[in-house]
C-alpha cells in the first residue's frame, strides 16, 4: 500500500515515516520546509534503510496535490502538514485558518477526485478547550477553544465530519494528539523547533545544553498537586506507532472515529524538570515566572477508546522521553 503523508519531515511526521516504512508500506511526503528540514530526508533512510518520494511542496497548492496524484496511486493519506504555534496563532489568524484550512480542504478535493477514501488526521487536545471533566473522554464537549490554532483543529474536525457525511465511502479518523515530546532512539530525528521554542521540552533541551540559560516556569499557583500545569506527555513513537494502527482502522472502515493519543498520566512542569535531570544527570536551573496567558491547570486523557478499538496503547514513559529528547538534541550539536 502506498501513503502519501503531508508533514512527513516535521516532527511527529517524519515518525509515522519511519513506522511506515518499517511496516513496509510505500511513502510518499509533501512538505514546504516552513518547519522541518531537508536533511530528515537522510536520516529516515539511515534509520530505515529505504527510499521514499518526496515533494517539496505546499499541501495547500492544488497543482502540486494533482502532480502527486496523477505520479502515484495513493491509498490512504497521513495529514500532519499545518502550522502548530499556539501564540503566533493569536499574532498570526488569517495565516493560521487559511493555511489549516485550506490544506485540509485542497487535499480531500483531490482524495476524492483521485478516489484515494482513507484520512488519517492530526488533531489536538486542544479542541477540548479547558476541560470540565479529567481524565478527558472523546465524548467530552469539544469546541472551547482559546485560540486560533485550537479553533482551526476543531474547524477541520467539523470539516472532515461534513465530507463523511456527503461521501459515504470517505473514511476519516480523528487523532487528538495530547502532548509529543520525545525523540526516535537513533537520535537522526527529534523535535527541532526554529528559534526560541514555545513548547516545554524543546525549551528543558536547550536549557541542559546551555544554549538557553533558564527555564521560566508560568506559574506554580495553579490547582494542581505542586502548583504547575499538569499535561499529558506521550512518547512520538507511540504516538506514530498510533497512526498505523489507525490506517488498520481506516482500512476496514466507514464514517468518522476519534480518538485521544495520550498515556493517560498527567505529569507537572516539576516532575519533567526533576526527571530529566535524574535521568539525565544534568542541571535544570529554572525559575517560577507568571502565568502565561491561555493555560490551563491540567490536562490529561483517558486513553481507553484508542486500546479497545485500535488495540493501541502508550507504551513508553517518562525516563524514555527524557532520556530521547536529550539523546536527540547531543546528537544535533555532534553534528
Ligand atoms: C506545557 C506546560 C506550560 C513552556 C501546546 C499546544 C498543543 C500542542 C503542545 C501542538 C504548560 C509550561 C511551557 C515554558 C512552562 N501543540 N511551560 N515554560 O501548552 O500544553 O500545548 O503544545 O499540537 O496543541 O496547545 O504545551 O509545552 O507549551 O506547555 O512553564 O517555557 O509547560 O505553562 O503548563 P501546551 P507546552
Amino acid at each position: 500500500m502506498k501513503i502519501l503523508v503531508t508533514g512527513g519531515l516535521g516532527f511527529i511526521g517524519s515518525h509515522a515515516v519511519v513506522e511506515l516504512l518499517d511496516d513496509d508500506y510505500e511513502v510518499v511526503v509533501i512538505d514546504n520546509l516552513y518547519n522541518s528540514s531537508i536533511d530528515v530526508i537522510d536520516n529516515i533512510k539511515k534509520i530505515t534503510g529505504k527510499e521514499f518520494s518526496f515533494y517539496q511542496n505546499d499541501v495547500c497548492d492544488l497543482d502540486a496535490l494533482e502532480k502527486i496524484f496523477s505520479e502515484h496511486k495513493i491509498d490512504a493519506v497521513m495529514h500532519f502538514a499545518g502550522y502548530k504555534a499556539v501564540g503566533e496563532s493569536v499574532e498570526k489568524p488569517i495565516l493560521y485558518y487559511e493555511n489549516n484550512l485550506l490544506s485540509t480542504l485542497h487535499l480531500c478535493k483531490k482524495m476524492i477526485e483521485h478516489c484515494c477514501f482513507k484520512l488519517i488526521f492530526s488533531s489536538s487536545a486542544t479542541v477540548y478547550g479547558n476541560p470540565k471533566v479529567l481524565p478527558i473522554t472523546e465524548d467530552c464537549k469539544v469546541g472551547s477553544t482559546t485560540n486560533p490554532y485550537g479553533t482551526t483543529k476543531w474547524m477541520n474536525e467539523k470539516i472532515l465530519k461534513d465530507i463523511t457525511v456527503a461521501n459515504s465511502n470517505f473514511t476519516v479518523i480523528v487523532l487528538r494528539y495530547f502532548n509529543p515530546i520525545g525523540a526516535h532512539k537513533s537520535g537522526l530525528i527529534g523535535e527541532k523547533p526554529n528559534g526560541i521554542p514555545n513548547n516545554l521540552m524543546p525549551y528543558i533541551v536547550r536549557v541542559a545544553t546551555g544554549e538557553l540559560e533558564m527555564l521560566n516556569i508560568f506559574g506554580n499557583d495553579y490547582d494542581t498537586p505542586d502548583g504547575t500545569g499538569v499535561r499529558d506527555y506521550i512518547h512520538v513513537v507511540d504516538l506514530a506507532k498510533g497512526h498505523l494502527k489507525a490506517l488498520e482502522k481506516a482500512i476496514s472502515s466507514r464514517g468518522i472515529y476519534y480518538y485521544n493519543l495520550g498515556t493517560g498520566i498527567g505529569y507537572s512542569v516539576l516532575d519533567l524538570v526533576d526527571n530529566f535531570e535524574k535521568v539525565n544527570h544534568v542541571k535544570v536551573p529554572y525559575r517560577i515566572i507568571g502565568r502565561r496567558e491561555g493555560d490551563i491547570a491540567s490536562c490529561y486523557a483517558d486513553p481507553s477508546r484508542a486500546y479497545k478499538e485500535l488495540d493501541w496503547k502508550a507504551e513508553l514513559g517518562l525516563e524514555d522521553m527524557m532520556k530521547d529528547s536529550y539523546n536527540f538534541i547531543l546528537k544535533q550539536k555532534k553534528g
